[in-house]
């Protein structure tokens, strides 16, 4: 059994919400951020019959509280061992053209929100001298597709930052793995037409909870052959496929 100190921030997430199961069962002591409270509450009642669970309801885009939200949560973990984020918001990419407002928010939430809370989630872990930071991107943000574009220079920029802190942290113990998700079906893309490359919230919460490696981790991992080509396509091949430079 496993008794680690895990903060989990955008718990009411589908994805996190299955990943806080599991870290549950395997004996982890819990400490959930998010922004609906009701969810919250429901969620950290349930997971308090498994293991010991504590929880602060917070918007993420008051970046100000992101200093507090932290030392609160190694407060009540007594420390703190690993630490994962999945809040994000796909937004209105066509909205995000039309008004800035939208294409500000896209970026304050998948965006400059985790650099908030990477500053003192870093600062803390590296005062310890070990620990694991573990932040869902996209591969949206391997290159930027006309149908989402905003939220893809967000994680494209938050997968850069990782990248910058992992180098940053190399001399200690302390592992900074970037998840690249792959499509999957939650809420997020509810209205989004589902295709075999669609991966379940439950299959891709456990490779997040298990991936180990101090780097970059496509889930599922077909999607790294898959970017490598998409990366690489010439802008006129790309422009000739639909799924690719569509809307
Ligand atoms: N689903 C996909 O296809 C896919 C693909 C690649 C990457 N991802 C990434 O995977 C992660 C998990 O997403 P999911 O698919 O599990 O989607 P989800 O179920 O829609 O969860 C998104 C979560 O983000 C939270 N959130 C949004 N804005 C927030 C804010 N300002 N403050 C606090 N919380 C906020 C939402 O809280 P509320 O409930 O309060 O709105 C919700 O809990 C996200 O980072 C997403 O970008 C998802």
């Amino acid at each position: 059994v496993d008794d680690s100190k895990v903060l989990v921030v955008g718990a009411t997430s589908k994805i996190a919400g299955e990943m806080a199961r599991l870290l549950a069962h395997q004996g982890a002591k819990l400490h959930l951020v998010a922004r609906n409270e009701e969810r919250l509450i429901e969620l950290a009642t349930e997971l308090a019959r498994v293991t010991e669970v504590s929880f602060e309801v917070a918007d993420l885009t008051e970046f100000g509280r992101a200093p507090g939200l932290v030392h609160r949560a190694v407060e009540e973990l007594g420390g703190l061992d690993e630490v994962y984020v999945l809040h994000g918001d796909i937004g209105d990419q066509l909205e995000s053209e039309r008004s800035f407002a939208e294409a500000e928010r896209i970026l304050s939430v998948n965006l400059i929100s985790v650099v908030a809370l990477l500053i003192p989630i870093a600062n803390v872990l590296e005062a310890a001298g070990k620990g694991r930071i573990v932040v869902v991107t996209s591969v949206a943000g391997d290159r930027g597709r006309p149908r989402n574009f905003t939220y893809g220079a967000a994680k494209g920029g938050l997968n850069i930052y990782l990248q910058g802190l992992r180098s940053r942290l190399a001399h200690t113990r302390i592992r900074v793995t970037t998840i690249r998700l792959g499509p999957v079906d939650t809420p997020m893309t509810a209205h989004h037409r589902k295709n075999f490359l669609f991966g379940t919230a439950t299959a891709v919460a456990r490779d997040i909870a298990f991936a180990r490696a101090n780097g970059d981790v496509y889930v599922p991992r077909y999607w790294r052959p898959i970017m490598l080509i998409v990366r690489n396509l010439p802008l006129a091949i790309f422009q000739r496929f639909g799924f690719l430079a569509g809307r």
